[in-house]
Formats: C-alpha cells, structure tokens, sequence
C-alpha cells in the first residue's frame, strides 16, 4: 500500500505468447511480489495465478461477445491502482510496446507524473512462428521482415497500411490480427507483386493447447484458412522463411488454455 501523498510504480510488463516459461525472470520477478495486477486477454490463467494472493485484480480485456474495455477507461484504472498500490503489474500479450497500446499507457502515465517502466516480453510474432519451426528471418530469404497489423479497419486511428507497396519493400511480414482480412491482404499483395505461389503460414494458439499450423499459399490461403476454421489468436507469416521451416526444433506447446477473447 502507497501513503495518500505517495503513488506506486506501473510496470507495462509483456506476458509473452501464452507459454508461462516464456515469461522473463523480470516478469516474474514482478507477478510474484506486485500489490495490483491489471491484466489484458491472451493471457493464460496459470500466468495470472503467480501472483501474490491478497493481490488486487482488474480485468480490461475483451470477453466473448463484448467490446474490450476502451482506453481511457484503463487508463483510469492504472491511475487508481497506483494511488493505492506500491507495485501495480500491467500485463499485456506479447511485448507491450508492439501493437499493445502500451506507448500509449506509458505516456499516459508519465505525463500525469506516476512513475512508469516497460518490461519486454517474447512477442507472438517470433515464438508462434517458431513453435512450429518457421524462423522469421533467415539468410537465404532475404534480409527484412516487418512486423504490421490486419487490423486497420476497426482502428481507424492507424494511417491504413500500404500492402502494395510492403509487397516490393520488405522480404517477410508477420501479420498481427490478419485474419479476418485475410482474402484482401492477400488480394492486395499479389496486386503489389508478390507471386501467387508466395508461401503463408497461419500459426493459431502459438505456443500453448490448440496450437496448430496452416501451410499454404497466397493465392489460397484465404481459402484454407477458412475451410480448417482457423480463429484468433493466429499469427499470419508471409514470405520464403516457410520454406525454411525445421520441424526438429519445434518445442512442445505448454498445457495451458489461452482465453479466446473472440
Ligand atoms: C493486440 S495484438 C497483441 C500483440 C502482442 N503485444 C505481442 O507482442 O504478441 C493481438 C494479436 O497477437 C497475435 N497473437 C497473440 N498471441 C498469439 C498466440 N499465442 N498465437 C498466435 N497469435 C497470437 C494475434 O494476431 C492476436 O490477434
């Protein structure tokens, strides 16, 4: 507990992909001893269970069948729980600066004077791919990836991504929250240039219970996708590092469930 004239620290900590040993020692440094835990969806029960009991719990994420919490609403939340809280973990999916709206958070945070620090985790767009042996880079596929969201049309505040023209600039993507626009990010980056035989993977529930991979192409994986009933969670990899995949390597995917928030 804070004295009224004191405010805690809030840690942006990432939860990883779902995997609880792929949390960092950080993380769980913090989980284990922090006073408040505001936490999103994408994070498995047995992550949230490392914290102290007596710990407070807010939850912000989306529930089946229901808008998420919106920001200012959260914002409020973390600003409540550091008036009252020493150690206040808010835990995000993933990395919390990498499509998490944890720059936003931060600054939110900062700019009210309540001490803020970020603690990098192990995004899904790395360990989903590579729990089914998918490097995201390698040498002999070319020397960029970019890392960009499917998700544009219900976040309006993003400037719309140029699939076109990635299509020519970069030699891999991984695809945040593509599926659902799955036919038209396909559609568009075959009219960007990329050839239809452009090979794609769809990785859902990386890293944890129900994982499972599509290996198709961009001319039909819209198609797969839809026909195997892929569902979010599910990360979208384009490019030759498919090619590349070494199956020896790929972990066992931890037996924890990942809550489907949708
Ligand atoms: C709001 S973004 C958050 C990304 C997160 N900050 C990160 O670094 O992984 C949520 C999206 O991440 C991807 N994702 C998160 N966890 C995943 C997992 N275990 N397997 C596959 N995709 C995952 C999905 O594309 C999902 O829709």
């Amino acid at each position: 507990m804070t004295t009224a004239h004191q405010t805690g620290t809030v840690y942006l900590v990432g939860a990883g992909p779902g995997d609880p040993e792929l949390l960092t020692v950080k993380a769980q440094r913090l989980l284990s001893h922090c006073d408040a835990l505001v936490y999103d969806s994408l994070v498995p029960k047995e992550v949230l269970d490392l914290v102290p009991e007596g710990c407070e719990r807010r939850f912000v994420g989306k529930r089946r069948g229901h808008h998420s919490v919106p920001q200012p609403s959260t914002n409020a939340v973390l600003v409540e729980m550091a008036q009252h809280h020493a150690v206040v973990v808010r835990l995000k999916g993933g990395d919390p600066f990498l499509f998490g709206r944890g720059g936003e958070e931060a600054a939110y945070l900062a700019k009210r004077g309540i001490p803020v620090e970020v603690v990098p985790g192990v995004t899904a767009g790395i360990a989903a791919p590579a729990y089914v042996g998918i490097p995201v880079t390698h040498r002999s596929a070319g020397s960029s990836v970019t890392f960009v969201t499917g998700h544009e049309e219900i976040d309006k505040r993003r400037p719309s991504v140029n699939w076109r023209s990635l299509a020519a600039a970069s030699d891999g993507l991984v695809i945040y929250m593509g599926l659902h626009n799955l036919p038209r990010i396909a559609e568009e980056l075959r009219a960007g240039g990329l050839p239809p035989e452009t090979p794609v993977a769809v990785i859902q529930q990386g890293t944890v219970v129900g994982q499972r991979c599509l290996k198709a192409t961009l001319e039909n994986v819209a198609a797969q996708a839809r026909a195997q009933a892929f569902k979010s969670p599910s990360i979208v990899v384009v490019g030759d590092v498919i090619e590349h995949q070494v199956e020896a390597c790929m972990p066992t995917p931890a037996a924890v469930t990942m809550p489907i928030p949708f």
